[in-house]
């Protein structure tokens, strides 16, 4: 991806933070899924009464893709209103391997813009993966 195309994904990031649905905790998060056939799909936090029915940021920006028929993820940018770098969290980061190309980045935008970049085999070491049809066999 071009420095262009990253600070225009950063300004979109920026942009949609305030669309998160987070009555809640008050932290919204944004979210960039960039994939192999050229998408960039966009999902932001939706939080919910029933606390444990919320969804973050990176699962929204996930849907979008695969809604899109686009299942290989080479890049995720992820965007907080937090004062300090947020990274997915555990959950995410199983959800991003599911689909991740290998070495695909996770850049984390800071508030002033700063981007900090691991892979997800950085951040989610020996990751688990299926074979599809494999998982049901016994
Ligand atoms: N959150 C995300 O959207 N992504 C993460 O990786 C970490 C946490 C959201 C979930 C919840 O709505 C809020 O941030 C506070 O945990």
């Amino acid at each position: 991806m071009s420095r262009a195309n990253t600070r225009a994904i950063v300004a979109e990031l920026q942009r949609l933070l305030p669309n998160a649905h987070a009555p809640y905790s008050g932290v919204h998060v944004s979210c960039a899924v960039e994939t192999t056939d050229g998408r960039v799909c966009y999902g932001v936090n939706v939080e919910n009464a029933a606390y444990p029915q919320g969804l973050c940021a990176e699962a929204s920006a996930i849907s979008a893709a695969v809604t899109q028929g686009s299942t290989r993820i080479s890049c995720v940018y992820v965007a907080s209103s937090l004062p300090e770098t947020v990274w997915p969290c555990g959950g995410c980061r199983q959800k991003i391997f599911e689909f991740a190309q290998d070495g695909c980045e996770i850049v984390a935008v800071s508030p002033d813009g700063e981007l900090a970049r691991r892979t997800i085999e950085q951040l989610l070491p020996l990751g688990f993966r299926l074979e599809p049809g494999a998982g049901h066999r016994v």
